[in-house]
C-alpha cells in the first residue's frame, strides 16, 4: 500500500482521499484553508455528498485518513502526491485560472524529500501538465512525473464513480506505470479500463467528454421544446431515442438546463482552446452554451406565460441537480434572477440541502422556508427546479389545502402528475403542450 499526499480538499480531492484510504492506502490529505482542516479532523464535511462523512470517519478511526495544512509533514516518505485544487474561471478573459495549481507544484517541488509522481486531478487546459513537467524538470532535486489523471465523478454519486469509474485516463510517462497499478491495484484487478496516453491526450478526454454530455442535455433540452409545439409524446421520444444503443438513455433527461461547476466552465475553456488555436470550425462547441443559456431563458418566459396572477410562487429546488449542496451556476438561480428582472416580486424557496449557498447568492431577494409545504402556503403556481427525491413523493392533498390557486410546473417530469391531478391541481410538464 502506498503512502499518498492529497493537495485540495474539494469534491474531487476529498472524495479521492477517502476513498483511496478506504482501498488500503495510507492519505493525508492537506488544504491551505486551517479552518476546512481543523473542521475535517473533527469530521465535518465542508459540503453535501452522499456516504461520505461516513467513508470518511470510518478510515480516520483507523488512522488510514489524515488531515493537515502541513504540507512538509503531508510530503514525508510519499510516494504519490495527488493535486486537486480548484481551477476556476478567470472573469476577465475566460482561461482556467491556474495559480492555485501553480503554487500547489511550487510548494511540492519545495518540500518533496524523495522522488515521487505528481498526479493531476484538476481540470487544467491542454499542455498545462506538460508546462509543469518542464517547470519541475528544472527546480525539483527529486524526480517528480507529472500525470495527467482527469477525475469524471459526479456530485450526489462520487464514492461510487470513484470507486466503479468506467474507466481511468492515464497520461504521462510509463515509467510511473508500477505506481499508478499500485494506486489503483484494486480497480485494476476488477477489470476497470485504463488508458495510458499522453498528458495532453488525457486533459482533452476531460474537456470532450464533459462537451459531450453538456451537447447531449443541450440537445435533449430542444427537443424538448420542439415536442412542445408538436403535440409529441416527449416520453415515448426519448425511450425511442435512447433505446437506440448508438444514443443511450444517459443524460438524455430534460430539464431547464444544465449547470454545476463542471459543464459551464469546461464549455468555456475547451472553446477558449479551439480559438486560441485559430480553428474556425467550432460551431458546435460554441452553440452548446449558448443553447443553454437559451433554455434557461425560455424557461423563465414560459413560467411568466402562465403565471395566473401577481401572487407569490414557490420554487421547490435551488441546487443545479439534486443530492448536493452545491448551487453554483444553477439553472434555478438563473431563472430566479430572471423572474426578478421582470417584476415577480414574492418568490418563496426551498431546498433540502442548498438553503445556505443559495442565500449567499441571492440574499433577501427571494424569501425561504424550511419545507416544502411552507414554501406553498399561499402560492400561484409552484415551480419543481430540481429533481430532489422529496418532490416525487408530495402529499397533494396537504398541498390543496395550502395552496392559493393549485397549479404545478414540473420542470424535471418527476412528480406522480396523476395523484397531483386527482387532487385538482393544473399540471405542466416538460413535453405539456398547452
Ligand atoms: C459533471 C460530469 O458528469 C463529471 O464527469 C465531471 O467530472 C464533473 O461534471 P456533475 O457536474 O456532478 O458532473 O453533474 P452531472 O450529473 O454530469 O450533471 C450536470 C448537469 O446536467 C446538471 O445540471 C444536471 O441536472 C444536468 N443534466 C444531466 C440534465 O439536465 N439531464 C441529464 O440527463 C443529465
Amino acid at each position: 500500500m502506498l503512502n499518498v499526499a492529497v493537495i485540495g480538499t474539494g469534491y474531487v480531492g476529498l472524495v479521492s482521499g477517502a476513498c483511496l484510504a478506504d482501498l488500503g492506502h495510507n492519505v493525508v490529505c492537506t488544504d491551505k484553508d486551517t479552518q476546512k482542516i481543523d473542521a475535517l479532523r473533527g469530521n465535518a464535511i465542508p459540503f453535501y455528498e452522499p456516504f461520505l462523512k461516513e467513508l470518511v470517519e470510518k478510515n480516520t478511526d483507523i488512522n488510514r485518513l489524515k488531515f493537515t495544512s502541513n504540507l512538509p509533514d503531508a510530503l514525508r516518505d510519499v510516494q504519490v502526491v495527488i493535486v486537486a485544487v480548484g481551477t476556476p474561471t478567470n472573469p476577465n478573459d475566460g482561461r482556467a485560472n491556474l495559480s492555485f495549481l501553480n503554487e500547489a507544484l511550487d510548494d511540492v517541488v519545495r518540500f518533496l524529500c524523495n522522488d515521487t509522481i505528481v498526479i493531476i486531478k484538476s481540470t487544467v487546459p491542454i499542455g498545462t501538465c506538460d508546462i509543469l513537467q518542464k517547470k519541475v524538470d528544472n527546480t525539483s532535486r527529486y524526480k517528480c512525473n507529472i500525470i495527467s489523471n482527469p477525475e469524471f465523478l459526479c456530485e450526489g454519486s462520487a464514492i461510487h464513480d470513484f470507486m466503479y469509474p468506467d474507466r481511468i485516463i492515464i497520461g504521462g510517462s510509463l515509467k510511473s506505470k508500477h505506481w499508478i497499478e499500485a494506486l489503483y491495484s484494486d480497480h485494476l484487478q476488477r477489470g476497470i479500463k485504463f488508458f495510458y496516453t499522453s498528458r495532453t491526450t488525457a486533459e482533452l478526454v476531460k474537456y470532450s467528454s464533459n462537451a459531450f454530455l453538456a451537447m447531449k442535455v443541450a440537445f435533449i433540452n430542444e427537443v424538448a421544446s420542439l415536442s412542445e409545439k408538436t403535440e409529441v409524446d416527449l416520453e415515448t421520444l426519448i425511450d425511442a431515442l435512447g433505446s437506440d444503443s448508438r444514443i443511450g438513455y444517459k443524460f438524455l433527461k430534460p430539464g431547464p438546463g444544465f449547470g454545476g461547476s463542471c459543464f459551464p466552465k469546461d464549455l468555456e475553456e475547451i472553446v477558449n482552446v479551439t480559438s486560441h488555436n485559430l480553428l474556425s470550425n467550432n460551431i458546435l462547441l460554441t452553440a452548446i452554451s449558448h443553447s443553454n443559456t437559451e433554455r434557461i431563458k425560455e424557461i423563465a418566459d414560459n413560467i411568466l406565460d402562465i403565471v395566473p396572477d401577481f401572487g407569490l410562487i414557490t420554487i421547490l429546488g435551488l441546487t443545479y441537480k439534486a443530492n448536493t449542496c452545491d448551487v453554483r451556476a444553477s439553472p434555478a438561480i438563473e431563472i430566479i434572477r430572471h423572474l426578478l428582472a421582470r417584476n415577480i416580486k414574492r418568490l418563496k424557496c426551498y431546498d433540502p440541502r442548498g438553503m445556505a449557498n443559495a442565500k449567499k447568492i441571492l440574499g433577501n431577494l427571494v424569501e425561504y422556508s424550511e419545507s416544502l409545504y411552507d414554501a406553498a402556503l399561499n402560492s400561484s403556481l409552484i415551480i419543481v427546479i430540481t429533481e430532489w427525491d422529496e418532490f416525487k413523493n408530495i402529499d397533494t392533498e396537504k398541498l390543496r389545502c395550502l395552496v392559493k390557486i393549485p397549479y404545478i410546473y414540473d420542470l424535471r417530469n418527476i412528480i406522480n402528475q396523476q395523484s397531483f391531478l386527482s387532487s385538482g391541481f393544473r399540471v405542466k410538464t416538460l413535453g405539456t403542450f398547452a
